[in-house]
């Protein structure tokens, strides 16, 4: 390993707080597609149809559908080393962690992640879209208040959870480092959080096997595939 693991290596160790933002790449080698890659879902389907109230209004089953289809895929799936190494940073990091995710397939949580923020909602829950109850159960129409249930993840032109976001918002102001996994770092508000923690004073380290709308803005750029990278950041690998 060259020079930037062992820097990188070595921030991790002396950091009292550490978050990590990741994104889809983060489970691609687990099997799922990612959203803007050449063979990403975005490439065969359309946001707009399928992740946006307009398109839920429009067709509200083809939307359930697809998302039960995504659910049966991120369900089938296991954590690869990457997720597994992230759970062993919580671990090993003395002091506070947090990792925040775009990622709705809950990969993160099976692999051991304890403290895990969803800025953008999850597969396995519906919500209420009158009263935001949150069901994991199938049922079409809400029980308490007969409002249409939906799947609980963020579609395009809708605000993220606001705790949730407020809670990622400092952590990316406070921590002393932040890595930023396999994401194309491009869906706001997300995508600013790097940059809140440059602004505060912490270091960023970028873990992607391609250039990224981040990537000149980073301080530390590790070129390759998070269940490649991340091992050797967490010393799992020799
Ligand atoms: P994207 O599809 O935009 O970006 C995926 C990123 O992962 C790219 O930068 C790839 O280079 C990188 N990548 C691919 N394979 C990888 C691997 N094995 N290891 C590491 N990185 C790899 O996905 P996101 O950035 O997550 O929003 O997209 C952000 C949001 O846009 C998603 O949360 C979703 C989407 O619309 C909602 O559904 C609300």
């Amino acid at each position: 390993m060259d020079a930037q693991f062992d820097r990188v290596r070595e921030i991790l160790r002396g950091a009292a707080s550490v978050a990590v933002l990741t994104g889809a790449g983060v489970s691609a080698e687990s099997g799922i597609a990612t959203f803007r890659d050449p063979d990403g879902l975005w490439a065969k389907f359309s946001p707009r149809e399928l992740a946006s109230m307009d398109g839920f209004l429009a067709n509200p089953e083809r939307v359930r559908e697809w998302y039960a289809y995504r659910k049966t895929v991120a369900t089938t799936a296991q954590p690869n080393a990457g997720h597994y190494a992230l759970a062993a940073l919580e671990q090993q990091t003395n002091g506070s962690f947090c990792l925040i995710t775009q990622n709705v397939d809950r990969l993160h949580q099976r692999a051991g992640s304890r403290n895990v923020l969803e800025v953008h909602g999850n597969l396995i829950e519906n919500r209420c879209n009158d009263c935001e109850a949150i069901r994991t159960d199938d049922v079409l129409v809400c029980p308490l208040c007969s409002g249409a249930m939906r799947p609980n993840v963020v579609w395009f032109g809708e605000e993220l959870p606001q705790d949730v976001f407020a809670a990622a918002e400092q952590a990316a102001m406070t921590c002393d480092v932040m890595i930023v996994a396999g994401t194309s770092a491009e869906v706001y508000p997300a995508a600013g959080l790097p940059y809140t923690t440059k602004r505060y004073g912490g270091v960023v380290v970028e873990v992607n096997p391609n250039p990224t709308a981040l990537s000149s803005e980073a301080h530390y750029l590790l070129t390759g595939t998070s269940a490649q990278i991340l091992p050797h950041l967490v010393g799992d690998v020799p």
